[in-house]
């Protein structure tokens, strides 16, 4: 499905949400570098990394290494274009890999962000384990997500937005009337955000919380090994 969008996914990521993705995407790095600092010597895995976005924000932002990681190969093709037009290609590298099987040892990272990528993995908490595995000890994880909207009247507005215009907006401009149906449907099956934050405690994350983004539409959730 990511293959099919590839083309279009930023554009329509940018589009959709009126640019407030972007906004989103800063708060997670800005989450990581509350722990890092910024510096050279620490390496963050982005994972779902897809076109990049988050792996150039990190970089961009906190000066860290990068590995951007997917197994959709447009996505990365696209996330390439975009590493070497910010010639960050010394910084970030790319890892084509499956989230649920990642090919990297245990304690490899000193940071693990993932980006609208958690409730796209077949079985999510096999995907927090992966992530708890290759991070180090005492190392953050942020997961950056859609959410159920927590603010009344604005929660009804944009579950209108979200089911009815949005899925036809996205049919429309790539030409993929399954993937833009699939972004609601997906978000209702995710758990919400106490469910998430429970659910990342009982995996063995400590210190676990959360924070709401733009009225709860998106959730910054996060953990230490
Ligand atoms: C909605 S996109 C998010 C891309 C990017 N993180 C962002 O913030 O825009 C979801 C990405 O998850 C990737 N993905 C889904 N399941 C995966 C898996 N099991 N392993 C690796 N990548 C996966 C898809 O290929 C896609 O690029």
């Amino acid at each position: 499905m990511f293959a099919k969008i590839a083309h279009r996914y930023d554009f329509l990521n940018h589009f959709l949400s009126a640019s407030v993705d972007r906004r989103w995407r800063v708060v997670a790095a800005s989450k990581i570098g509350e722990h890092l600092g910024r510096s050279s010597k620490f390496t963050c895995l982005d994972l779902c990394s897809g076109t990049g976005d988050l792996a150039i924000e990190l970089q961009r932002r906190l000066g860290v290494a990068v590995v951007a990681s997917d197994f959709c190969h447009p996505m990365l093709v696209r996330c390439l274009t975009k590493v070497r037009a910010a010639r960050f290609e010394e910084s970030i590298r790319i890892a084509e890999a499956d989230a649920l099987i990642l090919p990297f040892p245990d304690n490899s990272f000193d940071a693990v962000t993932i980006a609208f990528g958690l409730r796209n993995l077949e079985v999510a908490v096999r995907g927090l384990e992966e992530m708890r595995r290759v991070l180090k000890g005492g190392c953050t994880l942020a997961v950056l997500e859609f959410s159920p909207p927590d603010v009344p009247v604005f929660r009804e507005a944009f579950q209108f937005y979200f089911h009815h215009v949005l899925p036809r907006l996205g049919a429309r401009i790539s030409g993929q009337p399954g993937a833009y149906r699939y972004l609601p449907e997906s978000v209702s099956r995710f758990p919400a955000q106490r469910e998430l934050a429970a659910m990342m405690t009982d995996i063995g994350f400590a210190k676990v919380g959360y924070r709401n983004l733009s009225g709860g539409i998106a959730a910054l959730h996060w953990g230490v090994k």
